[in-house]
């Protein structure tokens, strides 16, 4: 398990510190998109061979508008709740924009799948391949993989590999200029992690250095060749690469958690909790479900992640109910007032979803769990480790 030293901390019910998102470069939509979404909201059948992406795309080859169609499928229901449906990011959990230009001109289609497959454990990027614990065969990655690539209107960047760097030179830079965005060591706060294993083994020195170097246009990230030296983001540069692990990525194996087959009521003999009244109606706080945990009070707990996530560590006694899959468990939940609460690790996106779907469907009694699940594990609050739901005595 690669597990993300620092643990990124989320600010609780804080609004986004970003400005609303983004006005890409070009507004515009490629127009095999815009037939791919017209033939989602169901069209019909449209040629669009003569108009498969080409300069930008890397995959070698026309890509295939079945594939298109299908990769706009999976991204909205798997994807546009963080990073956007358009791509445009900051939808929650601060998810970076897909769809910037410099982005997508600077990242090959193998750096795109891996990150998708494997994802971000100790993120809220979580891994979605199957070969992960996720929900995604290889063959759908690649999908979302050519979805994500049309967005890009604009050529390959050139790339230059950077000049020799000085790691510890660069560390003040870092700290006065880096670190109250992405955190004192590239844990993350506001933006993306900068010191993630995956990010660090699929990333090439050139591809961080124009981040660097050209920021990401229409998101907080400076362009910083007109602030600092060639040298300097040498330096940064190198700074960055000196957090990778020394070991190689591992295999990663999880284990997709089973079906929910019988009632996943959490001490079905016991007496209700006694939550106080639920912030803006939504959410009740850790310590009090932890408590009511600890007290042996009857609930359900849906955990709102990507199951790979859920095999990594849950909540005791949690079901897997994740965000995309919301049929998933609802024919075992009880609908006698029993209170359901959800949580995610994001705080509220995944969760958020689920509890309004099980309102819309009239079940009484529902909360978020609203500083999320880093959140109760940093706090110290028990955890079980695997696919199996688990109870207390199981908990790390
Ligand atoms: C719960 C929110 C959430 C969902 C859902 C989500 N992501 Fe992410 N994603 C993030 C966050 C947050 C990051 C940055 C993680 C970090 O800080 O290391 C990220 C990172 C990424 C990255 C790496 C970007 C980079 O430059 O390092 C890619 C690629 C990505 N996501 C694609 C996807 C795709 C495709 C999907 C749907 C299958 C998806 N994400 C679903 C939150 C999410
Ligand atoms: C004001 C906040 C802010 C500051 C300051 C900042 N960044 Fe960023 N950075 C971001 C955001 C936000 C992104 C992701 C933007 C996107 O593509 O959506 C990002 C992206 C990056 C990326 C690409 C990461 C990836 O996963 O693709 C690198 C590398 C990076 N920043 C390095 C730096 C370095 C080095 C510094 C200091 C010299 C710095 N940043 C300063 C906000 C910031």
């Amino acid at each position: 398990m690669v597990d993300h030293p620092g643990g990124r901390r989320l600010a609780v019910g804080a609004p986004s510190p970003y400005p609303p998102p983004i006005a890409m470069s070009s507004p515009r939509r490629p127009l095999y998109v815009a037939l791919a979404l017209a033939l989602l909201a169901g069209g019909g059948a449209l040629t669009l061979s003569h108009c498969a992406p080409r300069g930008g795309a890397r995959t070698g080859g026309d890509v295939d508008e079945a594939d298109l169609v299908a990769g706009a499928q999976l991204y909205r229901t798997y994807c546009g709740l963080c990073h956007g449906d358009e791509g445009e990011g900051y939808a929650a959990d601060n998810a970076n924009a897909l769809a910037n230009q410099q982005f997508l001109a600077s990242v090959t289609d193998e750096f795109l799948r891996v990150n998708i497959a494997r994802g971000h454990p100790g993120t809220p990027m979580a891994s979605y391949a199957r070969t992960h614990g996720g929900p995604l065969s290889s063959e759908e990655v690649d999908q979302l993989v050519a979805f994500i690539r049309s967005w890009q209107e604009v050529p390959p960047a050139d790339l230059p590999a950077p000049g020799p760097g000085d790691a510890e030179r660069a560390e003040p830079i870092y700290a006065a200029q880096c670190a109250s965005c992405h955190g004192d060591e590239g844990e993350g706060v506001t933006a993306v992690s900068l010191n993630h294993p995956v990010f660090l083994a699929t990333a090439s020195d050139a591809q961080i250095r124009y981040a660097i170097a050209k920021g990401r246009e229409g998101t907080p990230m400076p362009a910083f060749e007109e602030r600092l030296t060639a040298q300097q983001i040498d330096d940064l540069t190198a700074l960055l690469r000196s957090w990778e692990p020394e070991e190689e990525l591992d295999e990663d194996a999880v284990a997709e958690p089973a079906a929910v087959t019988a009632s996943p009521v959490i001490h079905p003999d016991g007496e209700a909790p006694d939550f106080p009244e639920l912030r803006e109606g939504r959410y009740v706080p850790a310590a009090e479900v932890a408590r009511a945990l600890q007290d042996g009070r009857r609930m359900v707990i849906l955990d709102a992640r990507p199951t790979s996530d859920y095999t990594r560590f849950h909540v005791p006694g949690a079901v897997p109910s994740p965000y995309y899959d919301l049929e998933r468990v609802k024919e075992h939940l009880p609908r006698d007032g029993t209170w359901i609460l959800a949580y995610c690790g994001c705080p509220h996106a995944a969760s958020g979803r689920v509890m309004d779907h099980l309102r819309a469907e009239g079940f009484e009694n529902t909360a978020v769990i609203d500083e999320g699940v880093f959140h109760w594990r940093d706090e110290g609050y028990p955890v079980v480790v695997g696919p199996e739901p688990g109870t207390l005595a199981d908990a790390e």
